[in-house]
């Protein structure tokens, strides 16, 4: 079964069982500052877990395309992934554990279906503690499908509990499904967590209770609700009797033309075979990233950080590889990529030559990095030799990599070509020591967590929407959101406009959004068709992907309004209270985009 024939067949199957098809969103999640990535199917539909209305329904189903960093380290293996796509379904209120249980048991075992025979399935339950108990009436709806008692293993939160972690947002227990890819479990009661190792995770089922509140406390939800989630990815190797990922037809493109562009053979060598992994994955997640409406180009902050992170790796393995780096090989491989995946990616096709741009620029800027760091170990050379134990002092790799991004196993490859090695402790210390100060920055971003909900944001919400038609309102029609990122304390508005603005129309601006305010406009939604918003005014984000029915947020009365959006909100109830509104700043965020900073107070 291809990656397309599942996607249809999951969607198909539950839109059987009443459910609708949503979009997939962007991958540069709005209005959240607590994640860098959609990490989720279920990360677009955070206010909807937590009890707003969806325009759809009440049962949703969709694939969406995801990214986790957290697991870069792991990627290279047979299974990590930091770009994949998620099949899930969803219940907001409607059925519970039994009937997303029954529906995951048919769509997995039925023939019409996927047709796993069920001596290959292994389920996980929550084990329970102190606070939510043990989850029998999970285990119990396994069991009467069918699923062996010694099939289904119970176990403890760091397994079995899906949520936000060290942040706020919906959580609950799980329930997850695994696939054995030995050829018969290792003995009788070999089940999920056995030390054979040889379980898949392909599906999670989670049960959405609670909302973890700041204060670190779980709070009921009112509205129970299920969210669903299966690696695309995962399940099609295993539906193919396939060994990785990159052994199947969703990578077959890729990893064939960065074997042609290494003139290797996939297999025939452990290391390089890891290279060739990695480049597939890395080139992938940077393709969809680049391929975003959203447009986030390589940088030294968030997202754009980790973009760069993922070009400059890739193109450090195909060096590994032997590819000859006097031209980029990156993008000649994306365009494969991109006509592989524009079905059900058209966004791909749509930003074909800002991703080959942006990729090649990456590339090239990484090997004159790369250049600078040869001529700068070249330079430190001549007193490196004069030490007779051959040693390379660690803090000197170390300063390479820091001032110069120069990567340690070319520095340790340069130091061998002279016969030294790297003191690689000193080197790992100061490393460390660099991780542990960036750690409050951008990288703790990546671990996850979930949209903030509280008051404040939810007024900085409001606020962008005033923004967004005050901008309009002063520089002109054009100007399109281009995203927006919204904490506690500030609230940053990017958009497309060709030049910066002068003082005057930053003042205009300014005004009119604290005139709304002063006015205390009320905010009031109406659920409608697509084209139907679009035709009443509402301002729809470009490139953005909606539903047929979307939730339309308007500002002010409904004769006579002064912003009216395609939005899923929450949003203040009137702009009265939203107190203060002040620019702090606007700036370049990149070419053709500016950003605003402003604050509430
Ligand atoms: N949100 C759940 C997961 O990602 C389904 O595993």
């Amino acid at each position: 079964m291809t990656a397309n024939e599942l996607r249809e067949k999951y969607v198909a199957f539950f839109v059987s069982k009443g459910h609708v098809q949503i979009q997939g969103k962007s991958l540069l999640p709005d209005n959240d500052p607590t994640v860098l990535f959609t990490t989720a199917g279920m990360h677009p539909l955070v206010p909807y877990l937590l009890g707003e209305e969806h325009p759809a329904g009440t049962r949703l189903v969709n694939y969406q395309k995801c990214i986790r960093t957290g697991d870069i380290d792991c990627v290279g293996d047979f299974s990590h992934l930091t770009f994949f796509e998620m099949l899930g379904n969803w219940s907001l209120g409607d059925y519970f554990k039994e009937g997303a249980i029954e529906m995951s048991f048919e769509f997995l075992t039925s023939p019409q279906w996927l047709n796993i025979p069920i001596e290959k399935l292994g389920v996980t339950v929550y084990e329970g503690d102190a606070s939510v108990p043990r989850d029998e009436e999970s285990a119990a709806v396994w069991k009467r499908l069918g699923i062996p008692e010694n099939r289904i293993a119970y176990l403890p939160r760091e397994d079995n509990w899906w949520g936000p972690a060290g942040s706020t947002g919906p959580c609950g227990p799980d329930s997850e499904m695994f696939y054995y890819i030995g050829d018969a479990p290792c003995n009788k009661d070999c089940k999920p967590g056995c030390a054979c190792n040889k379980w898949l995770e392909i599906w999670n089922d989670v049960f959405m209770q609670y909302n973890k509140n700041a204060a670190g406390e779980y709070e009921p939800l009112t509205r129970k609700c299920v969210d669903t989630g299966m690696g695309i990815e995962r399940t099609v190797t295993i539906l193919n009797g396939k060994r990785s990922v990159y052994d199947t037809e969703i990578f077959a493109p890729v990893r064939g033309a960065v074997e042609q562009a290494a003139g290797y053979t996939y297999g025939t060598d452990e290391e390089k075979d890891k290279s060739v992994r990695i480049v597939c994955d890395h080139l992938r997640a940077s393709t969809f990233i680049l391929g975003d409406p959203k447009a986030v180009s390589p940088s030294n902050v968030g997202a754009g950080y980790v973009l760069r992170r993922l070009i400059r790796r890739a193109v450090r393995h195909g060096k590994n590889l032997g590819i000859a780096t006097d031209q980029p090989f990156l993008s000649p491989i994306a365009a494969i990529l991109i006509e592989q995946m524009q079905g059900p990616y058209p966004e791909l096709m749509e930003n074909k030559a800002r991703i080959i741009e942006e990729l090649d620029r990456e590339e090239r800027k990484f090997l004159e990095t790369l250049q600078k760091g040869e001529h700068e170990f070249e330079k430190l050379l001549p007193n490196l030799l004069k030490d007779p134990r051959k040693i390379m002092p660690g803090r000197l790799a170390f300063k390479l990599y820091d001032t110069y991004g120069f990567p340690i196993e070319l520095t340790e490859e340069l130091a061998a070509e002279n016969g030294m090695k790297v003191h690689r402790e000193e080197f790992d210390e100061a490393f460390k020591k660099h991780q542990e100060l960036s750690r409050a920055g951008s990288e703790q971003v990546f671990k996850g967590g979930l949209q903030d909900h509280g008051e404040t944001t939810t007024k900085y919400h409001t606020a962008t929407h005033l923004l967004h038609q005050a901008l309009r309102l002063v520089l002109g029609e054009h100007i399109a959101q281009k995203g927006s990122n919204i904490t506690a304390e500030r609230m940053r508005f990017d958009f497309a406009h060709p030049a910066p603005m002068t003082p005057e129309e930053i003042q205009k601006v300014e005004a009119i959004v604290s005139e709304q305010i002063q006015k205390d406009l009320p905010i009031s939604f109406a659920v409608m068709e697509l084209e139907a918003a679009k035709a009443s005014g509402a301002i729809a984000l470009f490139g953005e992907k909606y539903e047929a029915q979307v939730k339309v947020y308007t500002i002010g009365p409904a004769e006579g309004f002064f912003a009216k959006e395609v939005c899923g909100g929450p949003h203040v109830e009137r702009t009265g209270i939203l107190g203060k509104f002040t620019i702090q700043k606007e700036q370049s965020s990149s070419a053709g985009v500016r950003r605003i900073r402003a604050v509430l107070v």
